[in-house]
């Protein structure tokens, strides 16, 4: 272990003594026009990307071989060669690999300089803004350069595998229902992060080619060339007259539909369109993601040639082909054309798709246990579970579940859901060893919250729709955790400071 470890260090080293590495880590770094490099050699490579470990060899070989090939920027080392190129972009945008003195393996946006102040700004500034700082699921800003070379600027970045297009393209046999689950928790991760706090940042350019997956297999948010800070608290809408970038994954709102229905030619002179940006735009986008997660590379909106037209007839065409209508029914939110009905972030986070079987039976006690509710249901004979569900337990389970209760099996009702709801209530408050005996049946089963839901797959669901139709019920207060109220034209309140005279008089003293 420890040969290898000093061997490895001998190459890294690349030879240098420490006087070698002292001076040259003195030496200005040169443009990349000229090429030339005099800049310190890393002192160690902390090695953690698999997928570009042999083009980070490759570099140290160049440097060591064609020094004049390198150039540095900002202490990281980088050859723009096409073999060390990871990912492209519109607008020129090359990123290449690059390793930093420090030994850290890093990713280096490159773009033209006229396009700098527009993009490559503004997507430091968001970077480097609060929200994205602190959040885990943004890509990690490292450093910018728009002075060292009169052509370029750069954005240095934390180094990521792949985008999600390639991710799910390369990983598609591996992908399973609950991995996906994870990444559109993750992508929508991202968005709370940016969404939920000020001040607060609309993506803008949200497509699988944006999201990025680390080594680990998590997902980040990047590309925030044309994303937007708000500048005031409270506000909810840019207004713009940029139309999305990027066809397939624009929101209904943003399309100027207008012009794509005219034959005529727009002029200089006619007054400028304005579409409204919101966050409920980003929310559209991400369930297009979320919709090409789960199905592995498809559209909601269906193949390129019509996914505008179903746009605009706010027709997801792909939802009805899904098999798990948890995920549909979140992504029919997400996706429709009604602001209103289209969750914010944090709602959106709060649905039974995400919810762990311990938090969707915690969800079903809270709502059994409002006797309000429970009576709206009966009256208005909303089927919430099958009229003989005494059947789907079984009499032996039946028996195992009423076991220590005050009421025998032949007691509950099986055409009345009220009933059943009861019994789960009351099992999952007093569970008295009745999991061991349940699992006789079904081994698999690994806890009681599991063993209903495997019973009665939809009834989270199915609570979930009724209540969310009606403000009366998503504001109980048992309630209340699972349907959060969003209201960004809120400030924060401001505390004042009050004289003692001031007090006195309010207090009429
Ligand atoms: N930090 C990174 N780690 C690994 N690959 C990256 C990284 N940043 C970007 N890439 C790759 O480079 C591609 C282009 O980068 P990016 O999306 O930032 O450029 P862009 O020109 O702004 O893109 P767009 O065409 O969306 O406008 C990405 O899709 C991704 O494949
Ligand atoms: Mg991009």
């Amino acid at each position: 272990m420890y040969k290898q470890h000093t061997a490895l260090k001998r190459e890294l080293l690349l030879g240098r003594t420490r006087s070698e590495q002292k001076k040259a880590k003195k030496l200005k770094p040169q443009d990349e026009k000229t090429g030339r490099t005099a800049a310190s050699r890393p002192i160690y490579w902390k090695q953690v990307s698999v997928k570009h470990r042999e083009k980070f060899k490759q570099l140290l070989k160049v440097w060591e071989s064609d020094p004049e090939s390198i150039t540095m920027v900002n202490d990281n080392v980088v050859c723009f060669a096409e073999e060390f190129a990871i990912g492209w972009g519109s607008r020129s945008t090359e990123v290449y690999i690059c390793l930093g003195t420090d030994g850290i393996e890093r990713a280096i946006k490159r773009l033209p300089k006229h396009l700098c102040k527009k993009f490559l700004k503004n997507e430091r500034d968001i970077l480097n803004s609060p929200n994205a700082v602190k959040s885990p699921r943004i890509v990690n800003y490292c450093s910018y350069d728009d002075t060292s070379n009169p052509d370029f600027g750069y954005l240095i970045v934390s180094l990521c595998e792949q985008n999600l297009e390639e991710f799910i393209k390369e990983e598609v046999e591996r992908i399973t229902e609950s991995c996906a689950r994870e990444m559109i928790r993750q992508v929508l991760e991202g968005l709370k992060a940016l969404h939920a706090k000020e001040p607060r940042i609309l993506h803008r350019d949200l497509k699988p080619t944006n999201i990025l997956v680390d080594v680990k297999g998590n997902l980040l948010l990047s590309d925030f060339g044309i994303a937007y800070k708000f500048p005031k608290q409270g506000a909810t809408t840019y207004l713009t007259s940029d139309e999305g970038e990027t066809h397939g994954w624009v929101p209904q709102e943003c399309i100027d539909w207008v012009g794509l229905y005219s034959d005529k030619i727009r002029k200089p002179s006619d007054a400028p369109i304005h579409f409204r940006w919101k966050e409920k735009s980003d929310i559209q986008v991400a369930g297009m993601v979320a919709f090409y997660i789960v199905t592995k590379g498809k559209h909601p909106f269906g193949p390129r040639i019509d996914q505008l037209k179903n746009l605009h007839d706010d027709n997801p065409v792909g939802l009805s082909k899904l098999s798990d209508h948890v995920v549909e029914d979140l992504l029919s939110q997400m996706l429709g054309r009604d602001l209103d009905e289209r969750p914010y972030v944090e709602q959106a986070l709060k649905h039974p798709f995400f919810l762990s079987f311990e938090e969707q039976m915690k969800f079903v006690q809270a709502v059994v246990n409002e006797p309000k509710f429970i009576n709206y249901a009966s009256e208005h004979r909303i089927s919430l579970l099958p009229t003989d569900w005494k059947r789907v337990f079984g009499h032996e389970d039946l028996n195992t579940l009423c076991r220590g209760g005050h009421r025998s099996p032949s007691e509950y009702n099986g055409s009345r859901y009220t009933d059943c709801l009861r019994l789960i209530g009351n099992t999952c408050q007093h569970p008295d060893g009745k999991l061991r005996q349940l699992k006789k049946k079904t081994p698999a089963t690994s806890s009681l919250e599991h063993y209903f839901l495997q019973l009665f797959p939809t009834l989270p669901l199915v609570l979930h729709q009724i209540i969310r139709e009606d403000p009366k019920w998503k504001t109980l207060p048992a309630l209340k955790e699972f349907f959060p109220v969003i209201d960004r034209r809120k400030r924060p309140i401001q505390t004042k400071a009050y004289t003692m005279y001031q007090i006195r008089e309010f207090h009429n003293v």
